[in-house]
């Protein structure tokens, strides 16, 4: 007998119509999707549940049940694409006692190391990077017929227009939008434009038409990601224009956009955040480092100086705005000074939350041939960085209480009556309400900062 066409039927049980027409029932595959890293990766793997869902798996949150297992990876540090190999020797016994379990590695790692995972882990199956994910239901079909599959091809077509639509299930009140992916801009440290390629935006009409859908089915709050989501050039306006089109959308509440790079950020944009009501007033804005000359071999094509007065200008337009970064300390040749200079920038700005990292050396990026620091050193000056930022956010979370803010209503909290959402600045707010739902904008009066979230009360 040979299944020609598999739908779900809602229940979680398939619908086979077998090659004469007649109907049979049988369980649904299961898939368990690992991912790690950024929000990219997110949104993708809820892409490739979704094209998987049409070749009939459910998906499972263990992976001790599935039929199949993903790795959706993140090759940005060392460690987290050396979690990737202890993650598959775990599956070891899994795999010995389930021949018939498929295993893949999709994602940044994927990309990077292609073939080179099924000699180091002879058990995986499949490895698809991440412009070929449209392409995953025949790799998946590959695997099953016994042959290993790899895709890390770089291909012409759009993979979001290869994609199949997302499903009609009611969501959550909010979600990830791809605009653009990759990057162009090669700072030295970076493995970003090698994996994930040049830049690309989707067209406007093609984002426009996801959001709509995403609206009608529940969603609130929309992030468009992008690597370099500022470069966004899918429509005619830049990234300021299709904020401000997805802003005419009625039941769209909240937009907001990561990861943006200085140098990209227009006047339109800037100008966006202070007429455009939807526009979250949360920015994070990377800069890495203080020094210039750390800058400059960080390939970053832009000074202190012009960072800082690029947050006067944003500030100017949206006083309120709280901004977000990514530092990395330790760069190669990084001296103390130099990193006393990435403190006192910190000082100047002044943090809502931030991202830190000591360097990490990447195979292939230009600063990984480089004198490199000691890890010692690393090690002090990303502690001494952590606690200057650490104690910026809770200065500024701290500031809060007794202010009014919006939240968008996600989930319901462990006491009674109580829900958890998102403040317009990101803060995570618990209060006690009534007749309040998920995906309901409330305004709230801050009561109390905790370590890591507010407590409001319903205004
Ligand atoms: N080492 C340490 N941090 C890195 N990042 C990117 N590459 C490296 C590296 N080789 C950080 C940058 C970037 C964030 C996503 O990850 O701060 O903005
Ligand atoms: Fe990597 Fe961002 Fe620099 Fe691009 S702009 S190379 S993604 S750090």
């Amino acid at each position: 007998m040979r299944y020609v066409r598999p739908l779900m039927d809602g229940r979680g049980a398939v619908r086979l119509f077998c090659a004469n027409g007649s109907l049979t029932m049988s369980t649904p595959k299961k898939l368990y999707i690992k991912t790690y890293g950024c929000q990219m990766n997110v949104y993708d793997s809820e892409r490739m549940a979704e094209a998987m869902g049409g070749e009939g798996y459910v998906q499972t949150d263990t992976p001790d049940d599935a039929d199949m297992i993903l790795l959706n990876t993140c090759h940005i540090r060392e460690k987290a694409a050396e979690k990737v190999y202890s993650e598959l020797g775990r599956y070891k016994g899994l795999k010995a006692e389930k021949p018939d379990l498929k295993i893949g590695v999709a994602g940044c790692v994927a990309q990077a190391e292609g073939q080179e995972i099924m000699r180091r882990q002879p058990m995986v199956d499949l490895v698809v990077g991440p412009q070929s994910y449209h392409r995953l239901p025949q790799l998946e079909a590959k695997a099953r017929a016994g042959e290993k599959a790899v895709d890390t091809d770089f291909p012409e077509e759009d993979k979001f227009a290869h994609l199949k639509g997302r499903p009609k299930a009611k969501r959550g009140p909010t979600a990830f939008l791809t605009v653009q992916e990759g990057c162009d801009k090669f700072c030295a440290f970076c493995v970003v434009p090698y994996t994930r390629g040049a830049e690309v935006s989707r067209p406007s009409q093609r984002i426009m038409g996801e959001a709509r859908d995403l609206v009608e089915r529940g969603v609130r709050e929309i992030t468009l990601l992008g690597q370099n989501v500022n470069a966004y050039h899918g429509h005619e306006k830049g990234l300021g224009g299709l904020v401000r089109e997805l802003a005419t959308i009625d039941g769209l509440e909240r937009i907001r956009f990561t990861t943006s790079h200085p140098n990209d950020m227009d006047d339109d944009l800037i100008a966006a955040h202070a007429d455009c009501e939807k526009l979250m007033p949360y920015l994070h804005l990377p800069v890495q480092a203080g020094s210039d000359k750390i800058l400059k071999r960080m390939n970053r094509s832009h000074t202190a100086e012009q960072y800082i007065r690029l947050i006067e200008r944003l500030r100017e337009a949206r006083p309120d705005l709280h901004l977000s970064g990514d530092f990395i300390v330790g760069f190669p040749e990084e001296t103390e000074q130099d990193f006393l200079d990435t403190m006192a920038l910190i000082e100047e700005v002044k943090y809502g939350s931030a991202f830190s990292f000591k360097y990490s050396e990447r195979p292939g990026t230009p600063a990984a041939e480089r004198p490199q620091v000691p890890e010692d050193e690393k090690d002090d000056r990303l502690r001494r960085l952590q606690a200057l930022l650490g104690q910026q956010q809770r200065d500024l979370q701290n500031a809060m209480v007794g202010r009014e803010v919006s939240v968008l209503f996600e989930k319901k909290g462990r006491l009674p009556g109580q829900m958890i959402g998102k403040s317009e600045y990101l803060h995570a707010v618990h209060a006690v309400v009534e007749n309040v739902e998920v995906g309901e904008l409330a305004k709230v009066k801050i009561v109390a900062s905790q370590s890591n979230s507010l407590t409001g009360e319903l205004i």
